[in-house]
């Protein structure tokens, strides 16, 4: 049976580390905070290639609390793509700041950067770059674009641990990344759980502080702010799996290449693109475009192949950016919204079910009686 995501395939795979683990943390109540948390936090720095890891509650409180340790003029524009998760643009608005949508490129699904260069004005602070599916930005381009104007990076890398741009991790790359640790991703914990890494000492401590009460001390609050932290039954089951998710994301990448092989050249059928020589994809999701997608998704869910939509409405064809005068109707990615469908990927598959899966999806489209 072909499962888009099989969360207890993995855990059967690692069960007696998570049990151990799990254990550990309630034998030393260490719930909020303590080892397990320094332990990740420290493991994961190391992983991603980054100097500061702060754990946070959620991938969307890591976009809001990164964007509000850089410390941006109130009521900034930040540039973010047109088609993501909605915390990528949702995060802009709460942390004060104005969202500035920019249309993707039709090949990577990531920020058009001439797009986002024709957006830029004198209020401009910030791009949310999102690591879209796992696939990993051209940071060396966005950078470039970003020095030229005195922007800050973000990264919202929560679709994209492991995804690396010219053999450096996603994330700390620009100024501050960001990244999620919902059940689902490729590194999920077992409920919500998020972190932040960057190569500067300071933004990582206002981080910290912002995440912690605007605490120095237990009972000592430099300002204001708000709770959202990474608990400790989170933080060592994400330890037991970070040394798994490198084997892990090399599977995706098996399965991705082998769609990419069995789908190659079908009229009517767009694959995502591969990515240059030296960046390595995470693959967290594999995603086709077909003007054919719910004739596709309906014919392989008669044949117990669940597929998933990523996303049918871009954010700027959402109700809640209707006011938003950057949400172009003719952007690329509005019209991508009823095209793209994901075929199942994930450690839990095996390649021989990846051809199973392109043999039903080349079927639908050169076989008249599929
Ligand atoms: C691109 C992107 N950004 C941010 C988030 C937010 O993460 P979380 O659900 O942990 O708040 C998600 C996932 O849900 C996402 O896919």
């Amino acid at each position: 049976m072909i499962k888009f995501l099989d969360l207890q395939a993995q855990y059967a795979s690692i069960k007696p580390e998570i049990d151990e683990a799990i254990q550990s943390v309630l034998n030393e109540s260490s719930f909020i905070g303590g080892p397990h948390v320094a332990t990740f936090e420290a493991a994961f720095a190391e992983f991603q290639g980054a100097e500061h890891c702060v754990g946070v509650g959620n991938g969307t409180d890591a976009i809001e609390i990164a964007l509000e340790a850089l410390g941006l003029p109130a009521g900034s524009e930040v540039i973010v793509q047109a088609n993501s998760f909605i915390a990528s643009s949702e995060a802009i608005t709460r942390a004060g700041h104005r969202v500035v949508f920019a249309d993707v490129d039709p090949d990577t699904y990531l920020l058009d950067l001439e797009d986002v260069a024709a957006r830029i004005t004198s209020k401009t602070a910030a791009i949310v770059v999102v690591h879209l599916y796992g696939r990993p930005a051209n940071m060396a381009e966005v950078k470039a674009l970003a020095s030229a104007h005195n922007l800050r990076i973000i990264e919202d890398s929560a679709q994209a641990h492991g995804a690396e741009h010219q053999g450096q991790r996603v994330g700390a790359i620009g100024d501050i990344g960001t990244f999620s640790f919902y059940p689902g991703k490729n590194l999920g914990a077992y409920g919500d759980g998020g972190a932040i890494v960057t190569n500067d000492a300071d933004l990582a401590r206002r981080c910290r502080m912002i995440a912690n009460h605007g605490r120095t001390d237990k009972y000592l609050h430099e300002f204001e702010g708000r709770n959202s932290r990474l608990d400790g039954l989170q933080a060592a089951i994400l330890t037991v799996k970070l040394p798994h998710l490198d084997r892990w994301i090399d599977r995706r990448n098996d399965i991705a290449s082998t769609y990419r092989t069995e789908l190659a050249d079908i009229d009517g059928l767009t694959l995502p693109n591969d990515v240059p020589e030296g960046d390595r994809h995470a693959y967290h999701l594999f995603v086709l475009r077909t003007s054919r997608r719910d004739e596709l998704v309906e014919h392989l869910s008669n044949l117990g192949i669940p597929t998933g939509k990523h996303y049918p409405v871009a954010l700027t064809a959402q109700p809640a950016y209707s006011q938003n005068e950057s949400a172009r109707s003719d952007f690329v990615a509005n019209a991508h919204g009823a095209q793209l469908v994901s075929l199942p990927i994930g450690e839990h598959l095996t390649v021989d079910q990846a051809h199973e899966v392109a043999a039903h999806v080349r079927a639908f489209f050169t076989d008249a009686t599929a």
